[in-house]
């Protein structure tokens, strides 16, 4: 089953207006490479913006809060990142299962809300440290992955992201051979949930992937595509990744 290959930057906590012209950038990067799926997800303030210039990316929120509406200070809703000009949103980045202390049932109902509000979504999943050195990485990522997935869950509308916490940000990534076993792992894992639909839907990779890393990591049979932080700030840098993905197929 052919894939199209997925590269999505996490912007996480950074950018301000004086950066929209790095997504002018990055977009026309994207512009060039058709084969490929690009976006960018952003800090809320940036979505409107990004908005109006892009033409060849989508745009994408970190986080929607599970609820529609109501008395929830500071949070936002699927809705209005919806009505910012957002695409798809990232529902589960470890970050915010340890900073927020977000559950696998709080992940699947904001993923239920950034669907009820026509978002797409990318799902992350991942292990720490202590769980892969114990052995346990792919038992412990499936089980989340399974608590954590909506129901009805479809390729068209929802991704996977593996994203191992000890990579992030690091500049240390897992083996070819460890990111093999996982992405597998998680298809059998989708499989056994979703059935056929698991062979259509991406699974991206994500942990310090780089220019110089992302040419190995999508040449990985499970590997179809990747979620980027730090390498996604710059066109310069996110430029290879993007190019790697066209070249993979
Ligand atoms: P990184 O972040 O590429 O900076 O490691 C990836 C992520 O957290 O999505």
């Amino acid at each position: 089953m052919s894939r199209k290959k997925l590269i999505v930057g996490n912007w996480k906590m950074n950018g301000l207006l004086a950066q929209v012209a790095e997504v002018g950038a990055i977009d026309k990067v994207a512009a060039a490479h058709p084969g490929v799926e690009t976006g960018l997800c952003l800090p809320a303030t940036l979505i409107h913006p990004a908005r109006v210039s892009a033409r060849s990316i989508f745009i994408g929120a970190q986080d929607c809060h599970m609820a529609d509406s109501g008395a929830h200070t500071g949070c936002l809703s699927a809705a209005m990142l919806k009505e910012a000009g957002a695409d798809s949103c990232i529902v589960g980045h470890s970050e915010r299962r340890t900073d927020q202390h977000e559950s696998d049932d709080d992940v699947a109902a904001k993923a239920l809300a950034a669907r009820r509000n026509d978002l797409n979504i990318i799902l992350c999943v991942g292990e720490s440290e202590a769980q892969r050195d114990a052995g346990h990485a792919e038992a412990v990522v499936s089980d989340q992955l399974l608590a954590s997935l909506p129901d009805g869950a479809a390729a068209q509308w929802l991704s996977v992201a593996y994203e191992p916490i000890w990579a992030i940000g690091t500049g240390r990534t897992p083996t070819m051979e460890e990111v093999t076993r996982m992405h597998r792992s998680l298809r059998d894992a989708l499989r056994s949930r979703i059935g056929d639909e698991a062979d259509a839907m991406r699974i991206l990779y994500g942990g310090s992937m780089n220019g110089a890393n992302a040419a190995d990591l999508l040449a990985i049979a499970d590997v179809d595509g990747g979620l980027v932080g730090g390498a996604s700030l710059t066109a310069e840098k996110f430029a290879p990744i993007i190019q790697a993905a066209a070249a993979s197929g």
